[in-house]
């Protein structure tokens, strides 16, 4: 594995920004009036929006780079699987968000380089705000430096997390762990976009954030943000990251160790 140089780097930044920028301009194009369908549930929408977004950026990422892989939310795997570069993207992510006027969305475009993310941009139209990383290069927000919060003790901190669709098919569904570190922390919050959640975390907005049922393109460009910003992700029990595991634990590092042990002894109730 050659380490890409910063050069590289700063210009795929360069592009996924300008990519994002126009699917964020085409989300706004539908001014609150787009047709909403759903998919695997009853709750897991999809509208005209994200179908749009997901062309917009189709069609230029595959302008720019007609031999990379791409692997895309409504999609799925496009382009060159056997490329070391890979495109995890979501084209609207918080589309339940979206479908109820709550503008709190995003447009998430990671790059992974030999399964690494590396490049990430996240931007939620609705409020202008623009997350940036690459390896190497800091992240942003608006173009000005984040760092992720010092908070060292669990019981200070602010969390976010979040719950899959198949939550109501699953034991596994998050309620418990989000109820236990409801009472051991200052609160946990629950916005419904996963790129945001990460990019809140480098900003030093919460303090930590974990979830179960997520996707590549869900986490792929905020991890890059995140690291980028002084962060820490992990599995739950802080081992390597395991993008196919849909599971993340993601923090300003300092409570890290205290958030994985929580997590994990998370009491259950027997049903
Ligand atoms: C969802 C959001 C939400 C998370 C869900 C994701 P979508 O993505 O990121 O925060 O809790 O698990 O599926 O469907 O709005 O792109
Ligand atoms: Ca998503
Ligand atoms: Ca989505």
């Amino acid at each position: 594995m050659t380490p890409e140089k910063p050069a590289i780097l700063a210009t795929f930044l360069e592009i996924a920004t300008e990519i994002a920028l126009t699917a964020g301009a085409e989300i706004l194009s539908y001014g609150g009036k787009f047709t909403i369908d759903t998919k695997s549930r009853s709750d897991d929408l999809v509208t005209a929006a994200d179908k749009g977004s997901e062309k917009v950026i189709l069609e230029m990422l595959t302008r720019y780079f007609p031999d990379h892989g791409i692997l895309a939310e409504e999609s799925g795997k496009l382009g060159n699987q056997e490329s070391r570069y890979t495109w995890a993207i979501d084209p609207l992510d918080g589309t339940t968000n979206f479908a109820h006027n709550f503008p709190f969305y995003a447009v998430s475009i990671g790059l992974m380089i030999d399964g690494l993310p590396q490049v990430g941009v996240v931007y939620n139209p609705a409020s202008g705000q623009l997350f940036r990383a690459a390896k190497g290069l800091g992240a942003t927000c608006d173009r000005l430096p984040i760092q992720v919060s010092q908070t060292a003790e669990l019981k200070k901190s602010l969390l976010v997390s979040g719950f899959a669709y198949d939550r109501r098919e699953t034991p596994d569904n998050n309620y418990a762990e989000f109820c236990h570190l409801t009472h051991l922390t200052q609160g946990v919050r629950r916005t419904g976009s996963a790129s945001l959640d990460l990019a809140f975390v480098a900003a030093g907005s919460f303090d930590g954030y974990w979830e179960r049922g997520l996707s590549p393109w869900d986490i792929v460009a905020g991890i890059v943000i995140l690291e980028e910003a002084g962060g820490v992700v992990s599995a739950y029990d802080r081992t390597p990251l395991v993008l196919s595991s849909g599971r993340i634990l993601a923090t300003n590092g300092a409570i890290h160790d205290s958030l994985s042990s929580a997590l994990l002894t998370t009491p259950y109730l027997s049903t």
